[in-house]
């Protein structure tokens, strides 16, 4: 396939491979080695403020409410917090209680989102804080929120999201880290953690590496005109913004779901012609992962697994794809990596304009 009409590869494309760097610049000066945590000085709360947060409610519209999903389950594991992310299109008209010892936290790549702007600032008419998870310094959301963490992703202008999303995962787990290291985190924990934040850049190089062999898995996906993206916990928003990639810049039909779901209904639909994206990280999951793709491959559904190499698949027939190890907590974001560039072979095999997906906009500031 050509690349467009000027020859110029598309913006979505180079975004991709920014990765590494834009991860790089998010992490830039806010880990803290010695005490296994992170400093975000912008969210301009002290440690009695954070210890003093009983619940976190994470707010944003599509690609950035599956990463503030991944970023509420940081936030459980790390600080043991409650917290759920709920779409903020959503939120805003269901006439939401605010709750005072909630942290609201509004993620947007953009931060001109109609519909999280205006959940900030419900949020604040009835007295709760709302701090921003933002790339855009001096956006709208971040002017409406009592603080924040700016992303430092660099501009995004491709419509289908890369690296605003995984530094949106990364916010999260410097978040998390943070909220962790005053509550009951280990220092001993914390520092595992920044250990593994500091391998992601180099990581997610490998992952891209592996271009060749990702555009062929995506040349066989994209013959399908309906397909599942399962995962369990931390699978699940993996499979969320995996489909939803494919989705936006394909028009393939991808539906997310949850591994433990598929058995309540959607297994009906899997057959010879519908394949399965499944995640199935190396975790304390996995068995459970494993026996759910057998169930699949009974079905006769062709199978693509995002997983980690020492994850043994017996005798099931599927297309691997390893990536990377790191600590448990932090896989969702390598595992995010080889679907965006499935996403886009998808598309680039299919012929269309991977920039200017049609209906869609950049960002969606209109009610
Ligand atoms: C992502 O690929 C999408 N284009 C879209 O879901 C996007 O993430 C969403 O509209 C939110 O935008 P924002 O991050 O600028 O608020």
């Amino acid at each position: 396939y050509e690349y467009g009409a000027t020859g110029a590869e598309p913006r979505m494309y180079t975004e991709m491979l920014e990765q590494p760097a834009s991860v790089e610049r998010t992490l830039r000066g806010r880990l803290d080695e010695r005490f296994g945590t992170a400093h975000l000085g912008g969210l301009r709360m002290d440690a009695r403020e954070l210890r003093a947060v009983q619940r976190v409610k994470i707010l944003g519209c599509g690609s950035a409410y599956y990463a503030g999903q991944m970023g509420a389950q940081l936030i459980e594991e790390l600080a043991r917090v409650p917290a759920d992310a709920e779409a903020a299109s959503e939120f805003r008209y269901r006439d939401a209680v605010i709750d005072p010892d909630t942290l609201y936290v509004a993620v947007s790549q953009s931060g001109e989102t109609a519909d999280t702007l205006l959940a900030v600032e419900e949020i604040r008419r009835k007295g709760g804080r709302a701090v921003g998870l933002v790339n855009v310094v001096g956006s709208a959301i971040a002017r409406a929120c009592d603080g924040g963490i700016y992303l430092h992703a660099g501009p995004e202008t491709a419509v289908a999201s890369t690296k605003a999303v995984t530094t949106m995962f990364v916010g999260f787990a410097l978040l998390a880290l943070q909220l962790g290291r005053v509550r009951d985190l280990s220092v001993a924990d914390g520092k595992r953690l920044v250990a593994g934040l500091q391998q992601l850049p180099g990581q997610i190089e490998k992952v891209l590496a592996d271009e060749d062999r990702l555009a062929r898995v995506a040349a066989t996906l994209s013959q399908a005109q309906s397909m599942f993206f399962v995962g369990r916990v931390r699978g699940y928003p993996v499979a969320r913004e995996g489909a939803q990639k494919l989705k936006e810049i394909s028009y393939r039909h991808a539906e997310a779901y949850q591994m433990s779901e598929l058995k309540h209904g959607p297994l009906a639909l899997i057959s010879p012609e519908v394949p399965t994206v499944a995640i199935v990280p190396d975790d304390e999951l996995t068995d459970r992962n494993v026996a759910a793709l057998h169930e699949i491959a009974a079905r006769g559904g062709p199978l693509v697994v995002v997983t980690h190499e020492d994850v043994d698949l017996g005798e099931l027939s599927a297309e691997r794809i390893d990536v990377p190890r790191n600590e448990k907590e932090l896989d969702p974001l390598l595992l995010t990596i080889p679907l965006q560039l499935v996403a886009y072979h998808a598309a680039m095999n299919l012929g269309h304009d991977i920039d200017r997906p049609r209906n869609l906009a950049k960002s969606v500031t209109v009610e």
